[in-house]
C-alpha cells in the first residue's frame, strides 16, 4: 500500500513530544512490512539542507493564505528513515522551534500547501494519514475535492485542537469549514481538529482507555458529541516503540549495555546518571526518573506538592529532565536547591541524557492527569526501570499494577489525581525497592514484555486494508450504477 503521513513532527527531524516518536518509528516499521510510505513535515530553521541532501522538487507554488499569496518550496530526501517531503517556507518555518506563535497560521499554511500539492506529485498515495490538529484541514478540503485518497486522521492528544475565533474564521476565509456541513452532526467548536474528526474516513487514538476516555466530558475537551456522532469510525491503536532505537544491549547512550540476562551491569548506568546529576552514588538509595514535557497533563502540579513529602520522609533520590511550561520549570528548580542530596532537575531536551535515565534509574515516574498513550512508561520497562503511574489513558493499558508481591502486573498504580495518592504510591515503590530478590525477577520479567510496533503495525496495516476494500467498493457501486445494465 502507498501511504502519505503528514504531521508537525517527525524524528529523526524535529520532536518536541510523543508525536514525533510515533511519526519517526511507526512509517518506518510499514515500510519495512513491505509498504511504500512516505512523510510531509515542515522544514524547521535546524534542518540542514546540505547536510542532509535535501533537494528541492518545486520551488516558488504559490499558495493563498489569510488573504495574501505566500511562496512554499517542496523539498524532499530519501536519507530520513522513510522518503520525505518537506515544505520550506522561512517566514512560517525558519525558526528552530517547532510550535511557537501564530501556530494556527503557521499549520493552516502547511497544511494547505500539503493538500494543493498532492494532486500535483508524481507519486501518488492511497491512503493520507494525518496527525493531530495541525493537519486535519488537510482532510477537510481532500474531501471537499473529491480526491481519490481515503484519509486516516490520529489524535494524539485531544487537549490540542488548534482553536480559533471568528475573527481569525473571518480573515482565513475558513467559513468554508461548514459549507458542507452535515446537518445531523452536532455543532463543532471552532478549531481545526474538529474538521479531522467530522471528515476523516477513519479517526484513531493511541490506547483503548483513552478512546473510551474521550467520549466523556471529562475528558472529551468539548469534542466528546462529535466524536460519539463518529464513534463507528473511532479506533484505538496503541503505540509501540522502536525496539531498535531503544535497546539497553547496544544503547550507544549509555555507560554500560546490559540484557534480562546481565541487569547487574544496570548498575554502572545507575552510578553514572547519580554522579551526572551530581547525587550520592549509591547503589542502596531507590533513583526515581523523569523524562517529560513539564506542563500540567504530564501532572508535575500534583509533583510539586508532593515532593517535599517524600524527599523528606524518604531518602529517594528524583532526577528530571525537560522543558515546557516556566512555572513548573522555576518550580521544580526552587524544590531541587532545597533537596540538593537527593534531587536534580535538568531543563534541556537531552536525548542520550534521557536514555542514561531510562537505564539508571530503578522507578520511573508519570503522574499524568491525562495520557492518550504515554511513551516514557514502555521505554522505562525495556530499560528495566519499574514505573509508578496514574490510572488513566494509555498508562492503564500498558501498566496493568503489580500484586503485593511484584510477580504479576507491571507497576506501581495510583488512582485519585491527588498529591497524597501520588505520594503513595511513590512510597509504595521505594518499599518494595528492598525486596531485592522480588525487585530483581519483576524488573526481568517487566523487560522481557513487546512494546515494538509488531503487533500495532500489523493492527494500522489492516484498518488501511479494510479501508480500501470500502473505498475499491464505493467505486465500484457508484461505477455499476452509472453503466446502463446489460438487457
Ligand atoms: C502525545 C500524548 C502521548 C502519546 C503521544 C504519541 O504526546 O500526550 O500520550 O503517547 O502523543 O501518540
Amino acid at each position: 500500500m502507498k501511504i502519505l503521513f503528514i504531521a508537525a513532527e517527525a524524528l529523526p527531524w524535529a520532536k518536541v513530544g510523543g508525536l514525533a516518536d510515533v511519526v519517526g518509528s511507526l512509517p518506518q516499521t510499514l515500510a519495512r512490512l513491505g509498504h511504500d510510505v512516505r512523510l510531509v513535515i515542515p522544514k524547521y530553521g535546524n534542518i540542514d539542507v546540505r547536510q542532509h541532501g535535501i533537494r528541492m522538487l518545486k520551488d516558488k507554488l504559490k499558495v493563498s493564505i489569510m488573504g495574501e499569496t505566500r511562496v512554499a518550496n517542496l523539498r524532499f530526501t530519501d536519507s530520513g528513515r522513510v522518503p520525505t517531503y518537506m515544505v520550506e517556507n522561512d517566514y512560517y518555518f525558519g525558526g528552530e522551534e517547532v510550535y511557537g506563535e501564530n501556530d494556527l497560521e503557521r499549520f493552516l499554511f502547511f497544511s494547505r500547501v500539503v493538500f494543493e500539492m498532492l494532486p500535483q506529485m508524481d507519486w501518488q498515495p492511497e491512503i493520507v494519514h494525518c496527525h493531530d490538529w495541525h493537519t486535519s484541514p488537510v482532510i477537510m478540503w481532500m474531501k471537499k475535492a473529491h480526491l481519490p485518497y481515503a484519509s486516516v486522521l490520529t489524535i494524539h492528544n485531544l487537549a490540542y485542537q488548534g482553536a480559533f475565533d471568528n475573527t481569525f474564521l473571518n480573515k482565513a476565509g475558513l467559513e468554508e469549514f461548514w459549507e458542507h456541513y452535515p446537518t445531523e452532526a452536532p455543532e463543532p467548536p471552532l478549531n481545526f481538529l474538529s474538521q479531522g474528526i467530522l471528515w476523516a474516513d477513519l479517526v484513531t487514538t493511541v490506547s483503548r482507555t483513552y478512546a473510551q476516555e474521550i467520549l466523556t466530558t471529562e475528558y472529551g475537551n468539548g469534542l466528546e458529541s462529535l466524536l460519539r456522532y463518529r464513534q463507528k469510525d473511532l479506533l484505538w491503536i496503541v503505540n509501540g516503540i522502536d525496539h531498535q532505537e531503544y535497546n539497553p544491549a547496544t544503547d550507544p547512550f549509555i555507560e554500560a549495555n546490559y540484557n534480562s540476562e546481565s541487569i547487574g551491569k544496570r548498575d554502572l548506568n545507575k552510578l553514572a546518571l547519580q554522579q551526572r546529576a551530581n547525587l550520592p552514588q549509591n547503589l542502596n538509595i531507590p533513583l526515581i526518573g523523569m523524562v517529560q514535557r513539564l506542563d500540567e497533563q504530564k501532572g508535575f502540579d500534583i509533583l510539586a506538592e508532593a515532593a517535599d513529602c517524600f524527599l523528606t520522609e524518604t531518602e529517594a533520590q528524583l532526577v528530571i529532565l525537560g522543558k515546557g511550561r516556566d512555572c513548573y520549570e522555576s518550580l521544580l528548580q526552587q524544590i531541587a536547591v532545597r533537596y540538593p542530596q537527593q534531587m536534580s532537575v535538568f531543563i534541556t531536551r537531552d536525548n542520550p541524557l534521557a536514555h542514561l535515565i531510562y537505564a539508571g534509574c530503578d522507578l520511573f515516574l508519570m503522574p499524568s492527569h491525562f495520557e492518550p498513550c504515554g511513551i516514557g512508561q514502555l521505554i522505562a520497562m525495556r530499560y528495566g526501570a519499574l514505573p509508578i503511574v496514574r490510572h488513566t489513558g494509555g498508562l492503564v493499558d500498558t501498566v496493568p499494577e503489580f500484586t503485593a508481591d511484584l510477580k504479576k502486573g507491571n507497576g506501581f498504580v495510583f488512582r485519585e489525581y491527588t498529591p497524597d495518592a501520588l505520594i503513595a504510591a511513590v512510597k509504595q515503590g521505594i518499599a518494595a525497592f528492598e525486596n531485592r530478590v522480588a525487585w530483581g525477577e519483576a524488573m526481568r520479567r517487566v523487560m522481557q514484555l513487546d512494546f515494538s510496533w509488531r503487533a500495532s503495525a500489523a493492527k494500522y496495516e489492516s484498518i488501511y486494508r479494510q479501508l480500501l476494500d470500502r473505498k475499491g467498493r464505493s467505486t465500484a457501486e457508484s461505477r455499476s450504477r452509472l453503466q446502463p445494465k446489460k438487457q
